[in-house]
């Protein structure tokens, strides 16, 4: 893939930036930045199933994490963060025995750690991430930020090991008990697709969307401190409802089983059960150009997902309900893990601007906070920019 196939942010071509978190003068030894870029994602269908080894529909997206990188030479590695303006350093050779903090940068040092274990060497390096994912939107901003730092680390060159390495690094040093939806796509993200993908097998396959339907989030700007604990309890609750049934994952139990779970459980096993054949069903769909079928099967995702496995709030809600009475608006529902974060719209190309106005003036009067939207375009996944191909040389003074 060229530089040129990508929307290039500005903080990934203006080296200023970079020179003043580290200028030349303190760190003499540094040699040429390099800069990489790992895309967000929004997932179309298929929510809380990744970790039940089901099947997703996400799709790479135009806002991206760009890690901006240099040699330390000293036995360093050290990063800043533009967006959250605070640093962290750590020695190179203590980073095998490093624990979580958590903080931010364990993301950071998570990533070196994981790569160490690995046996990759990881050298003493200044970093600085910038990022145009919003942080807490649900358009994983961690994991565009774990595949932009294998790759500025040295991390392996194939994609699906890269995710690997970054999906590592989350649940064996953050210690988050994701699945690897997220990292896959950001390293695997395709121009003008969607993929889908089965997370048993690690099978992929691009899915194009068809023309007239627009991709559009609106996010929600809250995050409920209730986000983490919930993902972990709803981990544990489908494990446990895998045991009862006794499968090893509930990607193995059908609608026939349901019948012999209770309570809470046969809630969340319903929720997976009936969204992987919505996954299906999407992309059956999506091939045969059915718009109203595909958005209607988006918004009984997003009610599997209030009402079965319980991970909506009254902002993702009313962002949905709203959504759905826009004229051109064919389905929409909450994205990401839940409990804040954004929501994903099917928008008939002519009714985007109509369904930006409406939903930011609504969401606003009942909320007090304009959401942020974005119209999504599908974007290659991870790789280097190519500072040569988009901006002259900067010199490091
Ligand atoms: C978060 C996790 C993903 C996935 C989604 C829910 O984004 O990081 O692995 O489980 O929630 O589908």
């Amino acid at each position: 893939m060229s530089a040129s196939d990508v929307r290039i942010s500005t903080c990934a071509t203006d080296l200023r930036r970079f020179y003043s978190i580290y200028p030349s003068s303190t760190y003499p030894s540094a040699g040429n930045p390099r800069v990489w870029r790992a895309p967000g994602r929004v997932n179309l269908i298929g929510e809380h199933t990744d970790y039940n080894l089901g099947l997703v529909l996400p799709m790479a997206i135009d806002l991206a994490c760009f890690v901006t990188a240099a040699p330390s030479n000293d036995g360093w590695l050290r990063v800043h963060s533009v967006q959250l303006e605070q640093s962290a350093l750590w020695r190179v050779d203590e980073i095998r025995s490093a624990v979580p903090g958590g903080g931010w940068s364990d993301r950071v040092v998570g990533v070196a750690w994981e790569l160490m274990w690995r046996g990759l060497p990881v050298a003493g390096q200044n970093l600085m991430i910038d990022s145009e994912v919003p942080i807490g939107g649900g358009l994983s901003s961690s994991a565009a930020l774990g595949v932009a730092l294998a790759l500025a680390l040295g991390g392996p060159a194939g994609p699906t090991d890269l995710a690997r390495v970054a999906h590592a690094a989350e649940t064996d040093f953050v210690r988050v008990p994701c699945g690897i939806m997220d990292q896959f796509t950001a390293a695997h993200g395709q121009s003008g697709a969607a993929l889908l993908l089965d997370c048993r097998t690690l099978e992929w396959r691009p899915v194009k969307l068809p023309e007239d339907v627009a991709i559009v989030v609106a996010n929600s700007m809250v995050r409920h401190e209730l986000a983490e604990s919930a993902y972990r309890t709803r981990v544990e609750e489908c494990a446990e409802a895998a045991k009862a049934l006794g499968v090893p994952s509930l990607r193995d139990a059908g609608a026939g089983d349901l019948g012999r779970l209770q309570g809470t459980l046969r809630k969340r096993a319903r929720h997976v059960v009936t969204e992987n054949a919505r996954v299906e069903a999407f992309v059956a769909a999506a091939a045969c150009g059915s718009l109203e079928k595909m958005g209607r099967l988006v918004t009984e995702s997003h009610l599997s997902l209030r009402n079965d496995y319980q991970v909506s709030c009254p902002e993702l809600d009313f962002l949905v309900d709203t959504a759905l009475t826009i004229p051109g608006v064919l389905g929409a529902r909450m994205v990401g893990g839940g409990f804040g974060g954004s929501t994903v719209n099917l928008v008939r190309r002519d009714a985007v601007e109509a369904f930006s106005n409406t939903i930011q003036s609504a969401y606003r009067r009942s909320f007090g906070r304009v959401p942020q939207i974005h119209r999504c375009t599908a974007s290659p996944g991870a790789s280097e920019v190519l500072l040569s191909e988009v901006s002259p040389p900067v010199s490091g003074t």
